[in-house]
């Protein structure tokens, strides 16, 4: 196992932050986690463990020993006639897992297509997208408990999933070296088994695929379809940095609702969980007319011009120049709205 020091981030993080790392490797096998927990690196409190580096703000440079999981791996645990249990390796990369699913007719995470990261850091957030989430399809996740490097299965209901939430943003923070996620999926899913309905989907799907009935639709459809949506609202990441949503949609309660509605009879939202309403954060920041725009006329940080809740790295930018720009737009959605923005992407 070689330990590099001095490295850039760059590569790393897919907002392109040019941060460094005063120490850094790579793990490809679980002897490699053996060997960083028996030499103490794995509990030490300076370790960060990075999966694709998607969901990320660097901003300082980081004087830390960073352990990118890179261990791969998708097998089949169990199955039955109707469904069938994938274990997927940490380090794979989400949207191939996603990929060789719908290739197989397996029906589940069709709808978290391109979703940029690694498998790993997926439960971690709960990733979701067009009305699925990965907690619909979580069996349990597997991992290296950093303290004792025993390894643990946690199951889908110790996870605490819940909106861009789990467990591991709370109580098992920097707990676990999460190694896999074993997932449940549909082996021949009908058209009724998809989730179809979410936003532009349905209209989206009837665009592509005009001479198919909806009660035809496949995974294939339903993948091709989100693709479309996402390249033509979110960056990609290898064109211009950004780490997707950058905050989290406020969850608001129904009279908070009723209020904001009062003044903006326009504001679009989704029922959330009992009594709340989501209102989508950009929406409020391009209302707040943010979109477009860069935190000033010589930064390269700025709000993307397709979608408001994304900022992005036109080249440039360091970290504290994004999280200036996020403090800005907090300030001016919580002005106008009186709600304050929490952020999605975590930083380092
Ligand atoms: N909207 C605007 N202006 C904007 C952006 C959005 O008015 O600049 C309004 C529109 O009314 C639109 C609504 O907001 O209909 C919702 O927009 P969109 O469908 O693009 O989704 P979102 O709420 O902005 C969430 C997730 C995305 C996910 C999409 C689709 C969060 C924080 N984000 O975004 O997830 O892809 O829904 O399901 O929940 C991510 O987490 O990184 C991510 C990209």
């Amino acid at each position: 196992m070689i330990i590099q020091h001095n490295i850039s981030l760059k590569p790393y993080n897919t907002f392109g932050i040019a941060a460094t790392a005063n120490a850094f490797c790579t793990v490809t096998s679980m002897d490699d986690l053996d060997y960083l927990f028996q030499h103490h690196h794995l509990n030490a409190p300076n370790t960060r463990i990075l999966g694709g580096g998607s969901n990320i703000l660097l901003t300082q440079n980081l004087d830390a020993l960073v352990v990118q999981l890179s261990l791969k791996g998708i097998s089949i645990t169990r199955e039955d006639a109707d469904t069938v249990d994938i274990e997927v390796a940490a380090g794979e990369r989400w949207d191939d897992v996603v990929q060789y699913a719908v290739s197989q007719n397996w029906g589940g995470v069709e709808n978290l297509s391109l979703i940029p990261g690694s498998a790993g850091a997926a439960p971690v957030q709960n990733i979701g997208a067009y009305g699925v989430e990965l907690k619909d399809v979580v069996v349990c996740v597997k991992g290296m408990v950093r303290s004792t490097g025993e390894m643990r299965e946690i199951s889908a209901k110790e996870c605490a999933f819940a909106y861009r939430d789990s467990i591991f943003k709370h109580d098992l923070r920097d707990a676990y070296v999460i190694t896999s996620v074993v997932m449940r999926l549909m082996k021949s899913p009908g058209a009724d088994d998809l989730h179809c309905d979410y936003g532009a989907l349905r209209q989206e799907l009837a665009q592509l695929f005009p001479t198919t009935k909806p009660d035809k639709y496949t995974v294939s459809h339903v993948r091709e379809a989100v693709c479309v949506i996402r390249r033509s609202k979110l960056p990609d990441p290898a064109i211009i940095g950004n780490a997707g949503s950058f905050f989290k949609n406020p969850e608001v309660s129904s009279e908070e609702f009723a209020r904001i509605k009062s003044l903006y009879p326009d504001v679009p939202f989704f029922p959330a969980k009992a009594n709340t309403v989501k209102i989508p954060a950009g929406w409020m920041i391009e209302q707040c007319a943010w979109k477009g725009k860069r935190l000033s006329l010589d930064s390269d940080a700025a709000v993307h011009d397709k979608q408001a809740l994304v900022l992005v790295n036109h080249g440039a930018a360091n970290g504290s120049e994004i999280l200036a720009l996020a403090e800005k737009i907090r300030a001016s959605v919580e002005e106008r709205f009186g709600v304050r923005l929490e952020m999605e992407v975590n930083t380092w």
